[in-house]
């Protein structure tokens, strides 16, 4: 567990819709996946299933800033920029001011032909302590944010947590503490309130996995823990904080959806014909996948995984598994949010290697097959739940600049077609995709990289705070426009 990172037509249009439910119609397309060659290469070749929802994704901590502003209190991310953790020294105080740019933002989100918008909300600016007092100013910005989204015709998608937990729970032990998971159901349950009728979907928590092999055992993101004992413990409290938030949305008695987004690796052997190397893949597609996703779709927890914990490890996490909490991880969930970036690949001993071509992200190795693999698989292992990919791109370095107000980037472009083309093959062979989301909307604060990295279809001058569409994002209007790659 290391590393950044370490049918269609008919069965896709139901729950399609119920992505862009209180949405405007989506613009008429074609209604079939059909394939046809088209005399102009340029011109896209691959249609997507009628209904497809085209999308893309942020967090709040990446884009608001504003991070002093109308009562909301600070995140255990706050903490960790001060602690000279980000590579190029930056923090996220002003980021791309999102808090006070956000429509124009949603104007250009529309102007791109987007339909949905991955989003997520600042727990502390819901609640400034964590739990207790509803900062109502807080609840505020999201709630014009959903109805400036409907005004748009775009369908929200809200995140209840992308890992900005506020520091004053972190301080009574945050994850590690049992009552971190009560704590966030309590505030999922108060922007259910707040919010309710206006999302028509939900996510609870975005890649467990990163938080708790960045957060708490490489420390290169925060909290900033390298303890492995305190990793497993914190992975099961995660897991049951989202159980307990799917309980607070059914106790609301919306009709809104919910479902996690995990940040999903297929592992390959690094030499297919090694019988070595392919019993560590089955070990690595269990930490990469299978800890994450069985818990929450099968009510248990993987024995392989949990055998290679440590002694003081394996003791804790099982005393934290308390009676009926897997039946608490494993309600049933509307859907399954996809984060799909990379492969990994091991060797017989175990060890990563990178066998592809990474993006100036090293972690991210590159290799579409990857999807769709990961999607017929979800299909094959965890049954026929609704898919909705939550995450997928690629960034530039920091210093790029457009040129007379444009900037290309044919690296992403090429990303995106080969992923898209991707997902439609799993399409294609029956696998129900609802929709995509590219990371990211705009340029932002990327975690420990800070600046360093851009990973936006729309470039973003941290000091002007001018937007800039990269050609990229002509390219995906386009997209959305054809309904096709
Ligand atoms: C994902 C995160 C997202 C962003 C992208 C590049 O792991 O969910 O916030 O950092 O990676």
């Amino acid at each position: 567990m290391l590393s950044r990172r370490s049918m269609l037509g008919a069965g896709l249009a139901a729950p399609a819709a119920a992505l862009l439910a209180a949405c405007d119609p989506a613009p008429s397309t074609s209604g079939s996946t059909s394939t046809h060659t088209s005399a102009a290469s340029s011109q896209p070749t691959l249609t997507f299933p009628a209904g497809f929802v085209w999308g893309a994704a942020t967090s709040a901590y990446q884009i608001e800033g504003a991070v002093h502003e109308d009562g909301r209190g600070p995140s255990i991310w706050d903490t960790f920029v001060r602690k000279g953790s980000i590579v190029d020294g930056s923090t996220a105080d002003v980021a791309c001011d999102h808090y006070h740019r956000w429509e124009t933002d949603l104007d250009l989100m529309k102007s791109l032909g987007i339909r949905s918008y991955r989003f997520s909300i600042a727990w502390p600016r819901i609640m400034p302590e964590g739990r207790g007092t509803v900062n109502q100013k807080g609840l505020d910005f999201y709630k014009r944010l959903v109805d400036g989204l409907h005004a748009r015709g775009i369908a929200p998608l809200a995140t209840l947590f992308h890992w900005d937990l506020p520091q004053a729970l972190q301080d009574q032990g945050g994850w590690e503490n049992r009552d971190c998971a009560q704590w966030f159901a309590d505030y999922a349950a108060a922007v259910f309130r707040a919010l309710g009728d206006g999302v028509p979907t939900w996510l609870t928590i975005n890649e467990p996995k990163t938080i708790v092999e960045n957060g708490y055992m490489s420390g290169v993101m925060a909290p900033g823990k390298r303890d492995l004992v305190a990793a497993g413990v914190a992975a099961h409290h995660l897991a049951l904080g989202h159980g307990l938030a799917v309980k607070a949305l059914r106790a609301s008695g919306g009709a809104a959806r919910i479902g996690p987004a995990l940040n999903l690796a297929p592992a390959y052997p690094a030499n297919p014909k090694d019988e070595g190397a392919k019993q560590a893949a089955v070990l690595a597609d269990g930490e990469e996948n299978r800890f994450y996703l069985d818990p929450i779709l099968k009510g248990s927890y993987p024995q392989d995984v949990i055998g290679t914990f440590g002694p003081a490890a394996r003791t804790a996490m099982t005393a934290a598994i308390r009676d009926g909490d897997l039946a608490t991880i494993g309600a049933k969930v509307d859907l399954l949010g996809v984060n799909y970036y990379n492969p990994v690949y091991v060797t017989a001993k175990g060890e990563r290697v990178t066998l592809k071509p990474t993006s100036v992200a090293t972690w991210e190795q590159i290799y579409p097959q990857g999807l769709t693999d990961m999607l017929v698989r979800l299909k094959r292992d965890y049954g026929d739940i609704p898919l909705v990919i939550t995450e997928n791109g690629i960034p530039e370095k920091g210093d790029v600049k457009p040129a007379g107000g444009k900037l290309d980037d044919p690296d992403r472009i090429t990303y995106l077609r080969d992923h898209l083309t991707a997902a439609h093959d799993a399409i294609a062979s029956g696998v129900r995709v609802e929709g995509y989301h590219l990371w990211s909307l705009l340029d932002n604060f990327e975690w420990a990289e800070g600046y360093s990295q851009r990973w936006g279809i729309v470039y973003v001058d941290f000091q002007s705070q001018q937007r800039t569409p990269k050609a990229s994002a002509n390219w995906y209007r386009d997209v959305i426009a054809h309904n096709a790659v």
